[in-house]
């Protein structure tokens, strides 16, 4: 039997990923190589949805792509590539379009979040249909499973929805992705208000870049919001800022929340806090020295990633070359 197909993107809109990106995704893209045929892709496409600076732009997705590299992406087994790279992308995306109902789209409820969003400047017509590009982003590879949090459950609502439409009218051309959460997934909170997802939206301080310097992530750490009490006990309710903590140090330790419980009985938020700085430098300090050591060589990485979009073309061409003839063209 063939390995089940995954596909997955990431938006290069930042200078790095950070470590909500990583324990609830990335980590589990390197994973998911083992035992699927991935297809990984940074969304370029997707990020012009709102306003970027093309160098800015041009920059970031190579950065994006370096760290997938570093983080243990192996462009031998799976496909890393740009979107842009891969021009079927675009043209599914148009077919998906009109396949799409104008208020079925209007119902997706991330387009409300991010359109209104504090200083979201002017909306996008892009930002109204993006979950319809990703749709085409999954139907393209024949993707089987989906890599999903729950902010994403919708627009993979949406493919499903478009898959089942265009196979019925044009008859079986779609493979039905599922919604996959893999194991070891981690929402992570933000520092600061450790009653939201760390985000790159929210301010720097309470987001743990992947890049950041080992002194940098120490202070954010030690500067972490917790609470008034004093015993490291994980209370998601109570004790969202100490949960957070512990679910950081365990998902780089190893340790289980309960033997990390056992560990720091008697010791303070301060003990915990040093801890979880020591063990996130460690881990990320091998992942800057390989990011920076890929950065060094762009010619080297733009041709992996030349490779990579050659053969995600492999495969995404015949399926638009299928849907092409259905529709018509
Ligand atoms: P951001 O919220 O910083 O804009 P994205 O929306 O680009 O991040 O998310 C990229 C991937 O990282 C998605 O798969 C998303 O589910 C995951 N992710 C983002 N933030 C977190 C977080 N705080 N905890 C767990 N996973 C996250
Ligand atoms: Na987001």
């Amino acid at each position: 039997v063939p390995a089940p197909r995954v596909l997955s993107g990431i938006q290069p809109t930042a200078d790095s990923f950070h470590l909500g990106n990583l324990l609830g995704a990335l980590r589990q893209w390197v994973a998911l190589q083992d035992d699927h045929e991935a297809f990984y892709c940074v969304v370029d496409l997707h990020a012009i949805t709102v306003e970027q600076d093309p160098a800015v732009l041009r920059r970031r997705t190579l950065v994006s792509a370096a760290q997938l590299l570093a983080l243990g992406v192996d462009p031998e087994r799976s496909a890393l590539f740009v979107q842009s790279h891969v021009p079927e992308h675009a043209q599914l995306g148009w077919v998906m379009q009109c396949l799409t109902g104008f208020g079925e789209a209007s119902r997706m409820t991330q387009f409300k979040d991010k359109s209104t969003r504090e200083g979201a400047g002017p909306t996008s017509v892009g930002l109204f249909t993006y979950p319809v590009l990703q749709a085409a982003d999954i139907l393209l590879y024949q993707a089987a499973r989906v890599p999903v949090g729950e902010d994403q459950r919708q627009h993979l609502e949406l493919t499903r929805d478009l898959a089942t439409r265009f196979n019925s009218r044009y008859g079986p051309t779609f493979t039905m992705p599922e919604p996959y959460i893999p194991q070891g997934t981690a929402k992570v909170l933000d520092l600061q208000s450790p009653d939201k997802k760390m985000s790159k939206s929210l301010p720097d301080a309470g987001c743990i870049n992947l890049l950041d310097d080992a002194r940098a992530t120490a202070k954010k750490i030690r500067s972490a919001v917790t609470d008034t009490g004093r015993e490291v006990v994980a209370d998601p309710v109570g004790k969202p800022g100490v949960t957070n903590l512990l679910t950081i140090h365990s998902a780089f330790s190893g340790q289980s929340v309960a033997e990390l419980e056992q560990h720091f009985a008697g010791s303070g938020y301060g003990d915990l806090k040093k801890e979880v700085a020591a063990v996130v430098t460690e881990a990320l300090a091998p992942v800057q020295a390989r990011t920076a050591e890929l950065l060094a060589d762009t010619a080297e990485l733009e041709r992996v990633l030349a490779a990579g979009a050659a053969r995600a073309r492999g495969v995404a061409a015949p399926t638009l070359a299928t849907v092409y003839e259905r529709v018509g063209f």
